[in-house]
């Protein structure tokens, strides 16, 4: 999408950090921004910055994790701004644990703001998107964990790894139509994320394992080194504008990944494939090739 001035951007997570960012971009670059965010003092603080700054800007408040709330605010965008173009499933938490002592409330937290939080966004606005037919682009925030693992951070791996395959699939079926998606995979941006446990929902704090002051102090130490939100924003508009599958902000990790791959790559058996199978996975892959062209030429890739 080459021309974003004057577009409507809906971003979830606005009120901080990554969401913050590319609000910051989308609205110097003219579009109108909807920021919405599950904290109505951040979200306040965040809409006063960048009004004082002279951009064109909406908030609302809104719990990702609540559908009704989500269909809601896409109507209040609609109201507020017109059609929306680009929306950006940005909201997540973070938490580390060991996950074989994870309770419920913890995988249903994490899984229900990071995994079903982006599809709540996705089911609530792909059909609006289609319907105006003037295309757009969905950007879904998953993370450098989304291809590397490690102990500590399990359910948000997890869900993250889900986020990507999710939007991977979700680009064969919009790109064709002029709707682009791209997976966001940051490493290490400076963020409140590390606040997280301040909004667990009542609910769900039923856990044994809640960060020590000393635990959070370090993340908060750790995150300081993080790269600046709003280079992640401008970097993802960029992804916008050349309608990129993946945005990989950070160059932090690519001998990790590679190693990752290779892995996965010697783990292959070194056997001859059986025919039949490979004539049902040969039309699978000419399916995936069709819609790829289709995909490239509708949002004008090389
Ligand atoms: N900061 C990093 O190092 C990093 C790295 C990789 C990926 N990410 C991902 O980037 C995204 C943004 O995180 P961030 O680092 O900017 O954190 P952040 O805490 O600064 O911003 C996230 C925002 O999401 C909001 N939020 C949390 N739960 C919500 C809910 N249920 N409904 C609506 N809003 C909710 C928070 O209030 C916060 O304002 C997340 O998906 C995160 O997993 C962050």
């Amino acid at each position: 999408m080459q021309d974003v001035k004057g577009k409507v951007a809906f971003i979830t997570g606005g009120a901080n950090g990554i969401g913050f960012g590319m609000a910051q971009a989308f609205t110097a670059a003219g579009m109108k921004v909807v920021i919405a965010d599950i904290r109505r003092d951040h979200l306040d603080r965040a809409l006063e910055q960048l009004r004082k700054e002279g951009r064109t800007v909406h908030g609302i408040q809104l719990d990702v994790t609540d559908r009704k709330a989500m269909a809601a605010a896409a109507d209040e965008c609609e109201r507020v701004f017109g059609k929306v173009h680009v929306v950006c499933n940005n909201a997540g938490i973070n938490w580390f644990g060991p996950m074989e002592e994870a309770t419920y409330e913890d995988w249903d937290w994490i899984m229900g703001v990071n995994l079903n939080g982006v599809i709540n966004g996705l089911v609530t606005f792909i059909p609006r998107l289609k319907a105006h037919g003037e295309g757009g682009h969905i950007v879904n925030t998953a993370s450098m964990a989304s291809f590397v693992s490690g102990p500590g951070a399990g359910i948000y791996t997890g869900a993250k790894f889900a986020v990507r395959g999710i939007s991977e699939c979700l680009w064969y079926h919009l790109a064709p139509q002029g709707i682009g998606v791209s997976i966001l995979c940051p490493g290490l941006v400076k963020s409140y994320i590390y606040q997280s446990e301040q909004i667990r929902p009542a609910q769900f704090a039923h856990t044994g394992q809640a960060p020590s002051e000393e635990f959070t102090r370090r993340l908060e130490e750790v995150h300081q080194v993080g790269m600046e939100p709003l280079e992640v924003g401008e970097k993802v508009l960029r992804g916008i504008r050349r309608a990129d599958m993946y945005i990989l902000s950070h160059p932090d990790h690519k001998e990790e990944v590679r190693q990752v791959f290779a892995e996965i790559m010697t783990a292959f058996p070194d056997e001859t494939p059986e025919p039949r199978r490979m004539a049902f996975e040969d039309f699978r892959r000419q399916q995936k090739a069709e819609a790829r062209n289709k995909g490239d030429a509708a949002l004008g890739r090389a």
